[in-house]
């Protein structure tokens, strides 16, 4: 039979089962939870923004050509936009036309399409990711052919940023290493360096001779004001440094399942932009052929309609309020408690994560005994916070501590 072992057909029977995503298996079991105080802190619920909404109507009514393909590179006047949202209109690279920008599949997109580029220009690259991150970026890198190293990151006493692990592990590395950087609300600690420490990460990335491949997938969400939360980057561009970054509209427009981002690469030419551009057209044509339409056509509507653009402002910070709201309202429920311990880093850290610091097992009696639901790494996100579940939240980390 076509499939049996020796036959010399390819059998599927050989194919052996692949681990749950650490976040989506969480969801899943949530939802097989039928008890009222079940509670899934592992992601944000995403609302429908009213400046989506207005632009998804102008859209409808101004787009004849709805349907066609993008070019390979994507939507023009979103790659124009989202370099300028990234780095600043005034920016020198963009004044000079030195940023090759292609839409991609959203963050995760943007990232594989870089990673895929630089393992094909320059092979045996190694990548530098911070420890902990955001667990995608190990396979995206891996995946694309080149090699993963973790840098020291986390003070997990602290629950702050270890500096000078973080600065000693960059010095070790070999020039020309990438080394990946949140560029804010780093997921999953909420832990950013200072603008100080920012300069000084530059400093050893010059130094060292390193290429910085910044994420940026939550421009926004960190402070609420989009310009200042891009501040690591544009550090980084006034200084004349080359980088890439890859860049989500997925958090701070709440556009998740539209899969719309972008990358940029900071060259030292328009020369070398063009030529860049011409590679990963090439990484673009052999993977998907063209972007999607749609959500390129939202962001781009929403960043340059002025009206618009400042709407979906106000939206966001009113985002942003709410999450520092609630992590404001989960330390006072913890404390109240009598929860032994500091309980400053849940308002310390900065985006929609909390790291709590709990371990796997304590993660699982909150599941098992309360039906608290997050990431076994004890990432809670605040975002799916709601006043009513503080308490119980509150309660069960105070129970299994
Ligand atoms: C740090 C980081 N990078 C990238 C992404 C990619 O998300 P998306 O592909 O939806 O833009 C995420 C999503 O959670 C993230 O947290």
């Amino acid at each position: 039979m076509a499939g049996e072992k020796g036959s010399g057909f390819v059998s599927f029977e050989s194919v052996v089962m692949g681990p749950p995503d650490a976040i989506l298996g969480v969801k899943t079991r949530f939802l097989k939870d039928t008890s009222e105080q079940r509670t899934n802190v592992s992601v944000g619920k995403p609302v429908v923004l009213e400046a989506v909404k207005k632009a998804e109507r102008l859209i409808l009514e101004n787009d004849a050509r709805i349907k066609e393909y993008l070019p390979i590179a994507g939507d023009p006047e979103f790659r124009q936009a989202t370099k300028e949202f990234c780095f600043g209109a005034d920016a020198k690279a963009v004044k000079e036309d030195r940023v090759a920008t292609v839409q991609a599949l959203s963050g995760t997109g943007a990232l594989r399409v870089g990673a895929e580029f630089l393992n094909t220009h320059f092979p045996g690259t190694q990548v530098y990711i911070p420890d902990p991150t955001w667990g995608n970026h190990f396979k995206i890198f891996g995946n694309a052919g080149l090699q993963t190293h973790k840098y020291r990151y986390l003070d997990v006493k602290t629950r702050g940023l270890d500096f000078e692990a973080m600065l000693a592990d960059l010095r070790k590395a070999a020039p020309g290493s990438v080394v990946v950087l949140h560029v804010c609300a780093h997921n999953p600690t909420g832990v950013d360096p200072t603008t100080e420490q920012w300069a000084k990460i530059a400093d050893t990335v010059a130094d060292c001779k390193l290429l910085p491949f910044f994420d940026s997938a939550y421009q926004g969400f960190a402070t609420g004001d989009v310009e200042k939360d891009a501040f690591a980057v544009r550090l980084f561009e006034e200084r004349g440094l080359p980088m890439l970054v890859a860049q989500s509209y997925s958090k701070n427009m709440g556009l998740y399942g539209e899969r719309i981002g972008a990358l940029n690469v900071v060259c030292p030419s328009k020369d070398a932009m063009t030529r860049v551009m011409s590679q990963l057209e090439l990484v673009v044509r052999a993977m998907y052929s063209n972007p999607p339409r749609h959500g390129a056509a939202i962001a781009a509507t929403i960043l340059t309609n002025p009206e618009l653009r400042a709407e979906w402002l106000v939206e966001l910070k009113a985002i942003v309020d709410r999450i520092l709201q609630m992590r404001k309202g989960l330390r006072e429920a913890i404390e109240a408690t009598g929860a032994p311990g500091d309980w400053s880093f849940i308002t310390n850290q900065i985006g929609m994560f909390t790291f709590t610091g709990l371990s796997a097992e304590q993660v699982a009696s909150m599941e098992k005994n309360y039906n608290i639901y997050m990431p076994s790494n004890g990432r809670i996100s605040v975002a799916g916070l709601t006043d009513d579940k503080l308490d119980h939240v509150a309660a069960a980390i105070r129970s299994v501590l």
